[in-house]
């Protein structure tokens, strides 16, 4: 994740002011009642189409990796097109433009207007290079070759256990995206987009008021704690990354008006952590990780903090009874990919113990995402 050259959409997105965040409840709500309604949706067609979907999830990969890679939601901006134009301006097969098209639209993606030219819908809109929110660069990612390889030795994992990218291409999936600036581009494009749509409410979870000085650990571009910073402008920030992130984060925050209020620091969480700040936070980066390494990096969190302090962890909320495929399938992706596990709050506290922090408050975020609050003793 170390060279990602922010955008511009991503740079407008950090002078935008926050996008309103819909109330988390109105957002569990519909997802359940989305599960409902497929669930019944289910229960009532014949059932090799409900199966159907399923197991042409390798096909929807591919087919939404194309748009993306293509940009074809950017293209449809000053849209709509037919296949055959859309096949021109991206140098493609006109027949098969149309059948892939066809074939988007029947997932939902795009839609098909009358006259036969397609357009944007909803849905597609995601795919927009930069949308807040969007997922434009980690579809490009999931449908790469090494990526479908991973997932392709799933038997095997289920007999032995091994991690999978490991065993198929004898290297760790983040040592083979560092040295791929395309694949590292598309991925920490991802990352960004799903960041900005959850900053503004973590910046809103905690009363930040009661502290001075931020630590963002494994931070990225910053995007966290621009959110946090602009809404509470008493505050201070460090961000801690490797030195080739931070060298990226540098114009995100410039971007953000914030620069003058953040010392970067450049290290490894398996070192050691920065000291002084007052309230320290990381999101998303304990789940990149199996049991032993989390822990190392709790650990030595824990290290650079006061008894008393605490240490915020924005991350993936595991329930028994998930009603949405986001957090078990990001679990798959931690088996077959990125050597990471999503943990429940049960086991995230027994690690906190054993980190020398105990669990504290929780604030839920839109969609699947819980903030842990963990505070040293
Ligand atoms: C999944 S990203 C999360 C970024 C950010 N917290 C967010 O949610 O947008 C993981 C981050 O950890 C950073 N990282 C990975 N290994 C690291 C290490 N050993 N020390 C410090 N940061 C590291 C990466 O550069 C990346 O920014």
């Amino acid at each position: 994740m170390s060279t990602f050259t922010p955008t511009h959409a991503h740079l407008a997105a950090a002078q935008r002011p926050s996008a309103p965040v819909p109330p988390v409840f109105i957002v569990n709500l519909v997802l359940k009642l989305r599960r409902l309604l497929l669930r019944a949706a289910d229960a009532v067609v014949p059932s090799y189409m409900a199966v159907y979907d399923r197991f042409m999830g390798a096909g929807h990969t591919m087919l939404v990796h194309s748009a993306a890679r293509l940009r074809i939601a950017d293209l449809l901006v000053d849209g709509p097109f037919s296949g055959a134009e859309l096949a021109a301006r991206t140098g493609s097969d006109a027949d098969v433009m149309e059948r892939v098209m066809l074939a988007l639209v029947s997932i939902g993606i795009f839609r098909r207007l009358a006259d036969g030219r397609f357009a944007n819908n909803r849905t597609s809109k995601g795919l927009i290079t930069g949308a807040t929110g969007g997922v434009r660069g980690f579809a490009e990612f999931f449908g790469h070759k090494p990526v479908l390889r991973a997932w392709a030795r799933m038997p095997q994992t289920l007999e032995d256990g091994k991690r999978a990218f490991k065993e198929v291409h004898g290297q760790l999936a983040w040592d083979w995206i560092a040295g791929k600036p395309e694949v590292q581009a598309a991925f920490a494009e991802g990352m960004s987009s799903m960041t900005e749509v959850v900053a503004p409410a973590i910046a809103a979870s905690y009363p930040f008021q009661e502290v001075k000085t931020v630590c963002d650990v494994g931070g990225g571009m910053g995007i966290v704690l621009a959110a946090v910073l602009r809404k509470h402008p008493h505050l201070k920030g460090i961000l801690f990354d490797s030195e080739s992130m931070l060298g990226e984060a540098k114009a995100y925050l410039e971007a953000a008006g914030i620069a003058d209020r953040v010392e970067l620091v450049a290290g490894s969480f398996f070192d050691s952590v920065p000291r002084g700040a007052d309230c320290y936070l990381i999101k998303t980066v304990l789940h990149n990780w199996e049991d032993p390494e989390a822990l190392k990096i709790l650990q030595n969190c824990r290290a650079a903090m006061e008894p008393g302090q605490r240490l915020l962890v924005p991350d993936f909320l595991v329930l028994a009874d998930a009603f949405s495929t986001l957090v078990p399938f990001m679990d798959m992706a931690g088996l077959m990919i990125y050597e990471g596990r999503e943990r429940s709050p049960e086991k995230l506290a027994g690690m906190f113990a054993q980190a020398g922090l105990k669990m504290g408050r929780t604030a839920p975020l839109p969609g699947v995402q819980i903030v842990f609050e963990a505070i040293a003793v």
